[in-house]
């Protein structure tokens, strides 16, 4: 975007420096800090990074207070209920709604990557029973940059393009892989003529060929994945950005991005929720835990609870707990005590000052694992069914990186409070 003829100046005793401000499409505009250390000496101080904006994008919008999230412009809530994960993936990719003939192509060029080379299958049978999944989907996606490694010339759109479709293809079949591991099973088989969710749910459920796929089931997945596709410069994105930035193998960016999702502070949350729900145990406990987030001297937080950006309700939320009850009703499980300890522990929650003084609201992770767990989906794969959505944006906003031919390197400078300049005094001195 131009930068506006808008200016701030920043001054520091006698030298001050004039920033330009650069203005969104939508949304905030930004002051261009590029000279205010050459100019002043001074660095900016933002460790969580709340008030900075890192990279121009033009993938997704999100207004925290408005509780909106638009990919490529297009709301959230029109492409959970009209669209799919491939038609999204292809709209992140490409910035426009495929035509037919260009979704069937996309989407055999997805299918044309859904094999595994044999010695990477071999690299599951070196973990332990217990390892857990998102671990062992970190582990598989860097062994990848084993293999894709020599040929790949990143500088090379189509190169990157077939990335993109090469980690989309294989993401399915590894999380398939894992999931059919920790639970003795044989991996399905992948149909074209299905959806991407449906071949998720047959490559999980059918090794033995004779499973049924359950159209509710097959669609709350698909919103589900359309929901977590992307979301603009989150924990997970912003590490496979700044891991990108050095020039590195785009599968070890990737695994970068899982190793972030992984924390419950992040994606890793989904699955948190479901064992705090199980800890409550009983709607009587919930004045207990309420009072635990509230206490600053316990570490306890409601998991699936806030966010950093939406300080409104988050509308992927609001999306999920509505198929919440699509599911559990189709599963005569309109009173599963899970969901019900949710929806209570939701409402007690938004009602208490605590939580309405912090704006803390129900995040995409708190009902996403009622709905896994519904399908049968153990709460260690909750994460990692994140991850592969989340494919999709990551190497969406790797390429869009890549695609930068002024591309810098990401280092952050720091606020130094260590030690000033003193010398070295020999052992026997000290
Ligand atoms: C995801 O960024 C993204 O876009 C992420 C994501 C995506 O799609 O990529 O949306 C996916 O990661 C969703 C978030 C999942 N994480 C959780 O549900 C974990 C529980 N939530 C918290 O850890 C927390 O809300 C964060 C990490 C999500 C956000 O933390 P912030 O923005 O750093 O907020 P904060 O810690 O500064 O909290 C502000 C206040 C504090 O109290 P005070 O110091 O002001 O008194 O709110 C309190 C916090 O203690 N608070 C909570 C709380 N979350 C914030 N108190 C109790 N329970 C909580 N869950």
């Amino acid at each position: 975007m131009p930068s506006s003829k808008k200016t701030i100046s920043l001054i520091n005793d006698s030298l001050s420096s004039e920033l330009s401000i650069k203005d969104a499409s939508v949304g905030p505009s930004v002051v261009d800090l590029a000279n205010l250390n050459k100019d002043t000496g001074l660095f900016t101080f933002d460790p969580s990074y709340s008030s900075t904006a890192s990279c121009e994008s033009k993938v997704t919008y999100i207004d925290g207070d408005e509780g909106i999230l638009e990919y490529r412009g297009y709301p959230i809530e029109q492409l959970a209920n009209k669209s799919t994960y491939l038609e999204v993936s292809y709209l992140l990719f490409n910035g426009e709604l495929p035509k037919k003939e260009e979704l069937s192509e996309f989407r055999h060029n997805v299918k044309h990557n859904m094999v595994l080379d044999s010695n990477l299958k071999q690299l599951f049978t070196g973990f332990l029973p217990n390892a857990h999944p998102m671990g062992m989907l970190m582990s598989s996606v860097a062994a990848l940059s084993t293999i894709y490694h020599e040929d790949i010339d990143i500088r090379n759109p189509h190169h990157r393009e077939a990335f993109f479709f090469n980690v989309l293809g294989k993401m399915p079949v590894l999380v398939a892989t894992i999931f059919n591991q920790i639970n003795g099973t044989k991996i399905g088989s992948y149909n074209e003529e299905r959806s991407y969710a449906e071949n998720i749910l047959t490559l999980f459920f059918d090794g033995r060929g004779d499973y049924e796929i359950n159209p509710v089931f097959s669609q709350a997945l698909d919103i589900l994945l359309v929901l977590h596709a992307d979301h603009e410069q989150n924990c997970s994105t912003s590490s496979v950005r700044l891991t990108g930035s050095s020039g590195t193998n785009p599968y070890a960016a990737i695994a970068a991005g899982i190793a972030a999702l992984w924390g419950p502070s992040h994606g890793g949350a989904n699955e948190a929720v479901v064992r705090m729900l199980k800890e409550i145990g009983s709607p009587k406990n919930i004045p207990t835990y309420i009072e635990k987030a509230k206490d600053k001297s316990d570490p306890f937080k409601l998991m699936g609870f806030g966010h950093r950006v939406y300080k409104n309700f988050d509308p992927r939320a609001t999306i999920i707990r509505g198929e919440c009850h699509k599911v559990l009703g189709q599963l005569n499980q309109d009173n599963n005590p899970m969901f019900e300890l949710a929806l209570q522990l939701e409402e007690i929650a938004l009602n208490d000052q605590y939580f309405v003084d912090r704006n803390l609201y129900p995040n995409v992770d708190f009902y996403s694992g009622v709905i896994y767990q519904a399908m049968g989906i153990p709460k260690e794969m909750f994460t990692v069914i994140f991850a592969l959505a989340r494919t999709v944006g990551w190497a969406t906003h790797w390429c869009e990186m890549m695609e930068n031919p002024a591309l810098k390197i990401g280092r952050p400078r720091q606020l130094y409070l260590g030690s000033e300049k003193r010398d070295y005094i020999s052992i026997d001195q000290r």
